[in-house]
């Protein structure tokens, strides 16, 4: 009942593309104590983004010290933490010295295109047809494998330490759960269905590394360490805190960050579906136990794995590499705005985009038109566009990005859905919900509590040590005070703004040599 579920606490690291934060929920799902911190972004060269593996372990570390001291001068004991679930961005990669457990490189993030050229070859080889088959995913800058092939062929001390038999590849989960775990003492090598679908190197369908893709990317299976692949929901392998103050507490979940957000909005039967609005935006479907492989450029995914007797449950997804990080790219490179939430005040001071279409490519088109080559692109700007027009413009572009992934995900799955799940830092703009909601013609559905990932997380390690055993069981968490936002323009208008979005696209082409 709901007194004893208040007594149960979950922590949540959620550790994203721009920030890490660590919440600790009650049984009923609401935030208790919590803390964030951004960390850097490195940009070497045009297209490439890497972080620090060390830094993000230490935005971790520091988050959890300062939200459990919190939780404590609330009154709570640490020891009332059952256990700690993970979220993590996907796909960046990290490598690591398996005798030493020390990083070869900056992680490569998911968004870094700097493998573009690798792919064009990758894509005229032989067996290149059969892996969105296998995988679920088309071969692009974005999994895992080929960020790994390029670190095998541009840094010495990855290709030393692979040649010698000492290299372990692993996705930011892997990375965390290791460190967390004590790193070389415990050497605990995992990754969870979730984050593993991400990586290119597994089969979608028996949830295994694929001596196929091992052989199609020309890995050596006895050269390099890959992360056991285990459920999402575990009470054993995911292992304990060696640490701080967290010492000795169980970690029972992890999951890819659009996995737990599918699971914080209890997204659980087929048909179900929800877009969270992170640096990227990711709309995730439910399609059930058995995946569709798309044929209309969306992704296949692990959508979660609970374990025991449950199946993988499998998503179709729609990926935006451009969400937040074009609005952060309006107040840091532009000095546009001085906080990422003024965006909707900017957008505000105008009445529409001006006639201004923003293709936020900076990272290539994502789902579903999937063009390597693209790049930023502002079109039909006059003497009349102001900053406004612009931050409008940007808005709408993952807006617009995010209709073209519906009318793609209606094709594959020969349903249209009735109304959208909403979450994520933009999803606090009601100018950007609503602008979403008059784009796709259907209501957007969003909770007041949004930070659904970390409580995804959360409720991935609640489930394996029993402080809820049915999905049923979490029905009220964070249903009360949703706001529904209607579509307000006719069907005729949005198809003119959509329309002009998709010239856009077609001209935003073939702009890297
Ligand atoms: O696939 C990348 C994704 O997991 C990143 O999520 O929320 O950091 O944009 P986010």
């Amino acid at each position: 009942d709901e007194q004893k579920l208040k007594k149960y606490y979950i922590g949540s690291i959620d550790q994203g593309t721009t920030s890490t934060r660590f919440i600790i929920f009650d049984g009923i799902g609401q935030p208790v104590a919590q803390h964030q911190i951004e960390f850097s972004q490195k940009y070497p060269q045009p297209g490439w983004h890497e972080h620090d593996p060390r830094e993000i372990i230490k935005s971790i570390e520091e988050c959890i010290e300062v939200a459990v001291e919190d939780f404590v001068e609330l009154g709570h004991e640490i020891s009332d933490i059952r256990a700690v679930g993970i979220t993590n961005q996907r796909e960046t990669t990290v490598v690591w010295d398996s005798n030493t457990g020390e990083p070869l490189y900056n992680a490569i993030v998911w968004s870094d295109t700097r493998t573009s050229a690798l792919v064009r070859t990758l894509k005229s080889k032989e067996g290149a047809d059969e892996l969105l088959n296998i995988t679920g995913l088309p071969l692009s800058t974005y999994p895992s494998s080929v960020k790994l092939l390029w670190l095998l062929e541009h840094v010495d001390p990855v290709k030393k330490a692979y040649e010698e038999g000492r290299l372990t590849f692993g996705t930011i989960d892997a990375w965390i759960l290791y460190n967390l775990n004590g790193g070389k003492e415990k050497d605990l090598v995992v990754t969870d269905a979730t984050n593993a679908s991400r990586t290119m190197l597994m089969n979608l369908h028996t949830v295994e590394y694929d001596a196929k893709l091992l052989d199609f990317f020309g890995l050596d299976g006895k050269k390099l360490r890959l992360p056991k692949i285990v459920p999402s929901s575990s009470a054993h392998e995911f292992g304990h805190f060696a640490y701080g103050p967290l010492e000795g507490t169980r970690i029972a979940g992890c999951l890819g960050d659009q996995s737990a957000a599918l699971v914080g909005q209890q997204a659980f039967t087929p048909g179900s579906a929800k877009n969270t609005y992170g640096t990227g935006c990711f709309l995730l479907y439910n399609v059930g136990e058995k995946p569709v492989i798309s044929k209309h450029g969306l992704l296949a995914t692990v959508g979660y794995h609970f374990g025991g007797k449950r199946e993988p449950v499998y998503a179709l997804e729609g990926s935006i590499a451009v969400a937040g990080s074009g609005v952060k790219f309006l107040m840091d490179n532009l000095g546009f705005i001085s906080h990422s939430n003024k965006i909707s005040d900017l957008a505000a001071t105008v009445e529409d985009s001006g006639g201004c279409v923003f293709v936020t490519a900076f990272s290539g088109l994502f789902a579903p038109y999937w063009i390597d080559d693209a790049r930023g692109t502002i079109f039909g700007i006059t003497q009349y566009t102001e900053q406004g027009h612009i931050a409008r413009a940007t808005l709408e572009a993952t807006c617009f990005q995010t209709k073209a992934i519906l009318d793609a995900m209606e094709k594959d799955s020969g349903h249209k859905l009735t109304e959208l799940a909403v979450d994520g830092g933009m999803s606090s703009s009601d100018l950007c919900m609503q602008t979403q909601a008059n784009i796709i013609g259907i209501p957007v559905n969003r909770p007041a509590m949004r930070e659904t990932t970390a409580l995804g997380a959360a409720i991935a390690a609640g489930f394996a040590v029993d402080v809820w055993k049915e999905f049923d069981e979490l029905k009220e968490i964070n249903q009360k005070d949703r706001v529904i936002f209607e579509p307000n323009i006719t069907p005729e208008q949005s198809a003119k703004m959509f329309k002009r979005w998709t010239r856009a696209v077609e001209m935003c082409r073939g702009w890297v040599d």
